[in-house]
């Protein structure tokens, strides 16, 4: 279902449509709900990825569940970027698109505020104080029956829905409520806090209540799904049987079972491997490293511009080695990517001026004319350029504080094919399940962090091939089409209630 490139959207009445949709009330027997559609309406012109109108959103998110919606028959719910704007269902690279319209204010307070400045640093180990506001709260309410809605007026008799993510934790129970035919499943791709931390939020039961609509919530690991029961058990009473929630109704009597599972994503493991191997991209990385002065060893960090991903901490070793001339400047140089992200909300503000401001303190101190420290790009790139960028780098650092899963340390992963190279890998990463033959830190330890940079840049090349190999195997085996293949199998399974 592919739309000819010279037939975008056309303006018709303030709201915007898409000559190739389906006929107006077409329902889906598969429906993925989350905050933003795969794409985002583009105000400005003539990005790279700018594609008439529409560029690919940022995120793991995205990342993951674009391979399964271009090849499911089933539509994609979600924000289209553009507040106060009405867009028409439509599809777009061969998905079905239904958009939810949202309102400066709801951007404002539902999106800026409650998902991003009240639930992100909270399920992020509160790294920056979470703020707690009614006016928050309530717009969250509301933009989740927003999403409830435009799922329940296109979802088919008995339809299979997927909602993604913390934004959206009210909606697997506004849909039981609304439409009981619907089987719910619900992916959490942030961490899910101990119970201890969740405590906090002043609306603790009515978000474990909204999710507990669900029949089954994938987590990243095997602990967020557990602090998620621990939590029901704690702020609701609920009876929980190994991996199941016992749900009951105001009666007493058990409506249904949720069960609570960890399902680590993956990426599309086949497009970033004939990526790697394709001889354009080959040449575009040469050719980055001889744009770079053909330094000994690159290293490289692909981050969304994010307090939880450590990007301070990174910057704070590699500056002291430099200082103390274990790594010198004509040697090695650092290319830090940082990608735009949500940046109105206040944390972001300041987190992109003190990374600008160490940024430029480093290169003032260590640059020569001919050779930069950090190379500090404030961009997202399309993925092509992003396997080039990841086979130019010798070294790749993941140092996050806290992170869900991390694709990115996947995708340098399987760009790798010829078994070289070396990932340094935050263990507070969910990928540091699976990857255990990175170079595992503690982004907080400075010391070990140098520590094994410096093991990176040395690493003997039998070593880095047996790491990286150990590593592959994993990915390869453990793609993004298993990891939704997974869930939806068990969401589509019969339960069986276990009393043990
Ligand atoms: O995976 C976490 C996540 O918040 C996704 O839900 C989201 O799509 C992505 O990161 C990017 O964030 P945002 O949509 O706020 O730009």
């Amino acid at each position: 279902m592919q739309e000819p490139a010279s037939d975008k959207l056309k303006t018709n009445d303030g709201v915007r449509a898409a000559s190739k949709r389906r006929p107006a009330g077409t329902k889906f027997d598969f429906m993925v709900v989350s905050n933003r559609l795969p794409v985002d309406r583009c105000t400005s012109e003539g990005t790279e990825d700018d594609d008439g109108g529409w560029r690919r959103s940022p995120g793991g998110l995205v990342t993951a569940l674009a391979p399964l919606m271009t090849k499911a028959d089933g539509a994609w719910v979600g924000w289209h970027g553009a507040p106060d704007e009405t867009v028409r269902p439509f599809s777009h690279e061969g998905m079905d698109l239904v958009p939810v319209q949202l309102s400066s204010d709801d951007v404002e307070l539902y999106y800026e505020g409650f998902s991003n400045a009240t639930l992100w640093p909270l399920y992020h180990d509160v790294i920056a104080p979470p703020e707690f506001h009614r006016a928050w709260w309530d717009s969250y309410r509301k933009v989740n029956r927003k999403f409830a809605d435009a799922v329940s007026r296109h979802a088919a008799d008995g339809a299979t829905i997927w909602v993604q993510d913390y934004q959206l934790q009210l909606v697997p129970r506004l849909l039981r409520e609304a439409r009981p035919d619907l089987r719910i499943g619900f992916f959490n791709h942030i961490p899910f806090p101990p119970p201890e931390i969740f405590a906090q939020l002043p609306w603790r039961k009515e978000i474990i209540d909204g999710l507990l609509g669900a029949d089954l919530l994938g987590f990243q690991r095997p602990s967020d799904a557990g602090n998620f029961m621990r939590s029901a058990r704690r702020f609701l009473g609920a009876s929980v049987k190994q991996q199941q929630v016992h749900v009951k109704g105001p009666d007493g009597a058990i409506t249904h079972i949720a069960r609570a599972q960890a399902f680590p994503i993956s990426i599309a493991v086949e497009q970033i491997s004939d990526l790697a191997k394709n001889p354009a991209i080959i040449e575009r990385s040469r050719q980055i490293r001889e744009d770079l002065g053909n330094p000994k060893t690159v290293l490289l960090g692909v981050d969304r511009l994010d307090y939880t991903k450590g990007i301070r901490h990174r910057l704070k070793a590699y500056e002291e080695l430099l200082d103390e001339g274990l790594i010198k400047v004509e040697d090695a140089t650092l290319i830090q990517v940082a990608s735009p992200s949500r940046e109105r909300v206040e944390q972001y503000r300041l987190l992109r001026e003190e990374i600008e401001g160490t940024v430029g303190h480093i290169n003032g101190t260590y640059d020569t004319i001919q050779n930069t420290a950090v190379r500090y790009l404030h961009h997202s790139y399309p993925v092509e350029e992003m396997v080039a960028l990841y086979l130019a780098a010798d070294v790749m650092l993941v140092t996050a504080l806290r992170d869900g899963m991390n694709l990115v340390a996947k995708e340098y992963v399987t760009a790798r094919t010829q078994d070289t190279g070396a990932l340094i890998l935050s263990e507070f990463t969910g990928a540091a399940d699976q990857l255990k033959q990175a170079l595992l830190i503690n982004p907080h330890d400075i010391d070990g962090m140098k520590n094994a940079i410096m093991r990176a840049v040395n690493l003997p090349v039998r070593e880095a091939r047996r790491r990286m190999k150990g590593m592959r195997k994993q990915i390869l085996t453990h793609d993004v089409d298993h990891w939704s293949a997974d869930f939806l199998g068990a969401l589509n399974e019969k339960v069986v209630r276990d009393d043990s």
